[in-house]
């Protein structure tokens, strides 16, 4: 069958890291992958995680067996609180069904699987309409499994902010039932969130239209640097009653990227029997997992687990996510102060304005490419920087490349 193979095309940001690491320059810069990396350029294993992996290191009780097929309870149920909250009536009403992934890519491939099988029962368009642009991994997933994909805009080119306007009227012109991705907070990326106020006209306009959301969370934490406030548009949805399912990624927040720690969440509207529906759901949920993954690996869900379940490894935890959030933070001041100090043309506000891991720069392939040759620094053709790839050493090397890159 090999003949009717076709050469697919690398991955181009796993492809731009081993460009990065082929790269013999002593200035070379990676902005490419959203991972987090500490001053020295260096990744970042938490405090906490280490404390937590020495809990499990002393634990007598720990083996290597299989974990059940939705995973290590004491994670997904704590998982599920982060992002709904302890209090959520939802999880009192035994109104979510949550199941261990394999990390966010996991996570938003069993949702894409489950609305595959399911979703057609409603009648509804199979159709999943996400940002332009969005993580690019969400158009392969969504259409591995058959699931056409539309997009809505999200980006003002002009203002480097949200178009609102744009994302509201292709939301309206969807049809009925769509499935609507949405990035729960730091989106990726273009470092561009809605605001309370937008996210409160995005449910209004949803539920007029009987759309699905399906969120996307792998910042939680990154965003604002607390994780309940970029929990909010979440939260927002399933108090206001939306039958919804949520993928969430551990990779980021917890720096667990090889790990493969994540969940998916299925929550049900409020009714009479929403306890039974989401029992039957959780029921083909895992259907669907035994045969994909048979169960989800073990270590990181651990290591998340015994986080979230101390109260004292919690706090440290959060005071981890303010390290990362703040360092990044004073990197876009920097980033920005430095090319304003230059006189770089174009306004910069945007690199400050947006928030999470990545920015959107607005600079274009031919400066990106240019950038990459001729000063060794790399970050994704479509302009995304990764923040935590500058550090306070090569800040101002960036700065200066960009600035003569966008005069050129
Ligand atoms: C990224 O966008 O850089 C990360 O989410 C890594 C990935 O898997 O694409």
């Amino acid at each position: 069958p090999a003949e009717v193979v076709p050469q697919a095309p690398e991955d181009p940001l796993f492809g731009l890291m081993r460009a990065y690491k082929a790269d013999e320059s002593p200035n070379k810069v990676d902005l490419g992958i959203g991972a987090y990396r500490d001053d020295n350029a260096k990744p970042w294993v938490l405090p906490v995680v280490k404390k937590a992996d020495e809990i499990l290191r002393n634990d007598p009780e720990a083996n290597h067996e299989y974990l059940p097929i939705a995973g290590l309870a004491s994670l997904t149920s704590k998982a599920a609180e982060l992002l709904l909250g302890t209090s959520a009536p939802a999880l009192a009403e035994k109104r979510t069904a949550s199941v261990q992934t394999i990390s966010g890519t996991g996570a938003v491939h069993l949702g894409a699987l489950f609305l595959a099988k399911f979703y057609k029962i409603q009648g509804a368009n199979r159709t999943v309409y996400v940002s332009n642009p969005t993580w690019a991994n969400h158009h392969q997933i969504f259409t591995n499994v058959g699931l056409p994909i539309a997009t809505y805009p999200y980006f003002n080119k002009e203002t480097k902010g949200l178009d609102f306007e744009g994302m509201k009227a292709a939301l309206a012109a969807a049809p009925d039932g769509s499935v609507i991705l949405l990035h729960a907070c730091a989106h990726n990326p273009t470092g561009v969130d809605p605001t309370p106020e937008q996210w409160r006209e995005l449910v209004s306009l949803m539920r007029a239209k009987k759309h699905f959301p399906f969120f996307d969370t792998a910042y939680q934490g990154f965003a604002s640097g607390d994780l309940d406030r970029d929990a909010g548009a979440i939260r927002l949805f399933v108090e206001e009653g939306f039958e919804l399912v949520i993928a969430q990624s551990f990779a980021k927040n917890f720096g667990l990227y090889g790990e493969r720690a994540g969940c998916f969440h299925y929550v049900a509207s409020p009714s009479a029997d929403a306890a039974e529906l989401t029992t039957r759901v959780a029921s083909q949920l895992a259907i669907l997992q035994r045969s994909e993954i048979s169960n989800p690996p073990i270590y990181g869900a651990r290591i998340a687990s015994i986080v979230l379940n101390d109260s004292a490894l919690f706090a440290e935890w959060q005071e981890n996510l303010r390290t990362m959030s703040g360092r990044i933070i004073d990197m876009r001041k920097q980033l920005r102060g430095k090319l304003e100090e230059l006189g770089t043309p174009g306004t910069w506000n945007h690199i400050t304005d947006q928030i999470g891991m990545f920015s959107f720069t607005g600079l274009n392939e031919t400066q990106v490419l240019k950038l990459r040759t001729d000063y060794h620094i790399y970050m994704t053709k479509n302009g995304r920087v990764s923040m935590a790839g500058l550090n306070t050493r090569n800040v101002g090397y960036v700065a200066a490349a960009i600035d003569k890159v966008v005069r050129e």
